[in-house]
């Protein structure tokens, strides 16, 4: 059995006061959570995040491929391992389509994650262009085998993927449960290929887009959905709490 994951993915939102608040009312309402849940906060509130919060993972948004040097605006793996946390997400569409990310350097990051004990969340998916001509399956392929290009088997198991067709991301336009969950078996199929069953049978895969408190049940009940990235609706303490428990 593959234990649920839910992060909330901040992006650019949340002051240091706004995510202290945050901590206050969502985390000891999670002490009983019998699934992995946390939150990828900005870079310069995770030291405070990490403080405030007993019962949530704490993720970065991004990272650095490279231990240190001369990286103006850079972080690298080692200070978030410095800071004791676990996760990193690599690769988000926003990074990929504004900040020039590649399956290189998404590749590349996890390679360094993993190095350094840590959980990589690779995510993956395509543009609206691409589902109407019917790419997807292509695209997430694609992307998923240049990502873990190179990773080895006890490493992979440890990863997780989060399947976000970027047409869903924000738009309130959710990708129909047994759709998503088709993909995400792709992928599964995808790793299986790569690797074998056994290590496809335990990677998480999330799917994210539009999550919300009234369709995530949909989503984590199809049997390749192994939980959910969420933007938006992880913002609210309230929101937050209805979706992992
Ligand atoms: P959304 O964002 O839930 O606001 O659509 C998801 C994401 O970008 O990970």
């Amino acid at each position: 059995m593959r234990k649920p994951i839910i992060i909330g993915n901040w992006k650019m939102y949340k002051t240091t006061s706004e995510t202290i608040d945050f901590f206050k009312k969502v985390d000891h309402a999670c002490a009983d959570l019998k699934i992995d849940a946390g939150v990828a906060v900005p870079f310069v509130n995770l030291a405070l995040a990490k403080q405030h919060s007993h019962n949530l993972i704490i993720a970065a948004q991004n990272c650095h491929y490279e231990d240190l040097g001369a990286f103006t605006g850079e972080i690298s793996v080692n200070m978030l391992k410095d800071l004791k946390l676990t996760h990193v997400i690599v690769g988000h569409s926003e990074r990929r389509q504004m900040f020039n990310e590649t399956n290189e350097t998404v590749n590349l990051k996890s390679k360094k994650i993993l190095a350094k004990g840590m959980i990589p969340i690779i995510c993956c998916g395509e543009t609206i262009e691409q589902y109407e001509k019917n790419q997807t399956q292509q695209v997430v392929e694609s992307q998923i085998e240049k990502a873990l290009q190179g990773i080895n088997l006890e490493d992979v198991k440890t990863i997780v993927i989060a399947y976000e067709p970027i047409w869903a991301i924000g738009t309130g336009k959710t990708m129909i449960a047994e759709i998503a969950q088709n993909v995400c078996a792709i992928i599964r199929a995808k790793i299986e290929n790569l690797y074998d069953e056994a290590v496809a049978n335990v990677v998480r895969i999330q799917y994210g887009g539009s999550v919300k408190p009234e369709n995530i049940k949909k989503l984590l009940a199809q049997p390749d959905i192994d939980g959910a990235l969420v933007g938006g609706a992880s913002l609210e303490p309230k929101a937050f709490l209805l979706l992992v428990k």
